[in-house]
């Protein structure tokens, strides 16, 4: 059965004292909707349509090629948001799944499981979590057998209901044509005129079999505030290293290592403290990073490479077996392999216009405390002295040596050559 996921994006998120979209808030370097829709599809959604409204331009270029976008002109309430999806899933005859945007940590395996449960003939299949203090959610009232009868709203629900504990999560697996169709007959809510997806799930119940898994209560996790979305950020920080450590990474101080969802490292590579690796970088296996490193803007980093103290990487490629050990500045550069670089090289590659690059061809020796101006290359084998500035376009043969201010080459004996 085909899987299509429908995501809500298109409210404006008012407490978050921002100028963007709620759906573009960042969690752990990328937007809650990003989060979202990489679990969609890790759960095996084909489709995504994203359902947006306020700045629907800043999501649309933010999403670019990654989602469709349907467009919810007025904020009526969820049900009414996922029927702006009916017309691009016209000829999709499968599943719909529909997930919330402001709930970024709901575990793919949870999501599967929903649409297991759809696969063999649930109507709808969504999932809940037991909370402590469940005001302001959803509720799930079940049947004697287990099954869901209907889901309440805090607002309307009544003592009896008010004291159940199990609350709705927001993400849902539907049969896509019963979907449409029970929306369609869903009266908008006394109290706030909103047409509620949680209505389309009592007529379901009705009709056919509503069932409802629950998650673990952090799964739930949302943010509707900035404090909740400092709270997540702890929360999805901790699932990431979870992973990380789980697949073979070795990472010595949860506390103070700081990496992005999205990023990949290999096994057995070691990362020590106070470390950021960001913005979908690439670690490869058996390496050292850190402590005190940051990597980003996609750099990507071979097999067995140490990065070490104060060191920051931005749009570089770093080859196998490269060590760049201390105080460094290595950006948009390529580094070969079993390539040293000296403590405290810079890449001056900024010329007050354009970023430049700067290319390390392999097993180079770049001495403490040089700067290449790029765009400049040192070829394979080459050397520059402690101190050398080796100046824009004047590249360094392979097997050369070069040093001085500005660098030149010297000769067999170690002397400027002419
Ligand atoms: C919703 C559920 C509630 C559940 C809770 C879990 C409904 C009616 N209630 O409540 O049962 O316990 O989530 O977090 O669904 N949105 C739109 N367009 C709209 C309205 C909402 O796109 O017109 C989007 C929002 O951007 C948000 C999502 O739908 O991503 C949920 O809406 P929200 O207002 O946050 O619903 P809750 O009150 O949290
Ligand atoms: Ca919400």
């Amino acid at each position: 059965m085909r899987l299509a996921t429908v995501v809500l994006a298109a409210g404006k998120g008012t407490r978050m004292q921002s100028e963007l979209p709620k759906a573009l808030q960042t969690v752990c370097g990328e937007p809650m909707l990003a989060h979202v829709i990489r679990s969609s599809k890790a759960a095996g959604s084909g489709r995504v349509i994203v359902v947006a409204g306020h700045r629907i331009d800043l999501v649309r270029r933010w999403l670019g090629d990654d989602a469709e976008v349907a467009h919810q002109k007025k904020l009526l309430g969820s049900g009414h948001a996922v029927l702006q999806a009916e017309k691009a899933l016209k000829n999709h005859h499968g599943a719909v799944m529909v997930l919330y945007c402001d709930t970024p940590l709901v575990p793919v395996v949870s999501l599967k499981k929903l649409a297991t449960a759809v696969k063999s003939g649930a109507s709808c299949a969504l999932l809940s979590a037991v909370l402590e203090d469940a005001a302001g959610y959803g509720r799930v009232v079940r049947r004697a057998d287990g099954r869901v009868d209907r889901i309440v709203e805090h607002a309307d629900a009544d003592e009896d209901v008010q004291a159940i504990r199990e609350v709705n999560a927001g993400a849902y697996v539907f049969q896509g044509q019963k979907l449409f169709q029970a929306l369609k007959s869903v009266e908008p809510n006394a109290a706030k005129g909103e047409i509620y997806l949680t209505d389309a799930v009592e007529i379901l119940a009705r009709e056919g079999r509503v069932e409802a898994f629950e998650a673990d209560a952090s799964s739930l996790r949302g943010a509707n505030t900035r404090l909740d979305l400092a709270a997540l950020e702890g929360d999805m920080q901790e699932k990431i290293l979870d992973e990380f450590i789980e697949n073979g990474v070795k990472i010595r101080d949860r506390r103070t290592t700081v990496i992005d969802a999205g990023v990949k490292i290999g096994k057995d590579t070691v990362v020590l403290p106070h470390t950021v690796i960001e913005e979908g970088s690439v670690i490869g296996a058996r390496c050292v990073i850190g402590p005190f490193a940051r990597i980003r803007g996609g750099s990507t980093v071979g097999d067995a490479a140490v990065i070490g103290n104060f060191v920051e990487i931005v749009r570089s490629q770093i080859g196998n077996r490269t060590q760049i050990k201390h105080l460094s500045y290595i950006g948009d550069a390529r580094v070969g392999s079993d390539v040293n670089v000296g403590a405290g090289t810079i890449t001056a590659n900024y010329d007050g216009k354009k970023k430049q690059r700067t290319v390390i061809k392999d097993r180079a020796e770049i001495g403490s405390g040089t700067v290449l101006i790029a765009p400049v290359t040192v070829g394979r084998g080459a050397k520059t002295a402690a101190g050398a500035v080796v100046t824009k376009n004047r590249n360094v043969p392979d097997g050369a040596v070069v040093a001085g201010v500005p660098a030149v080459k010297l000769n067999s004996k170690g002397k400027k050559s002419k």
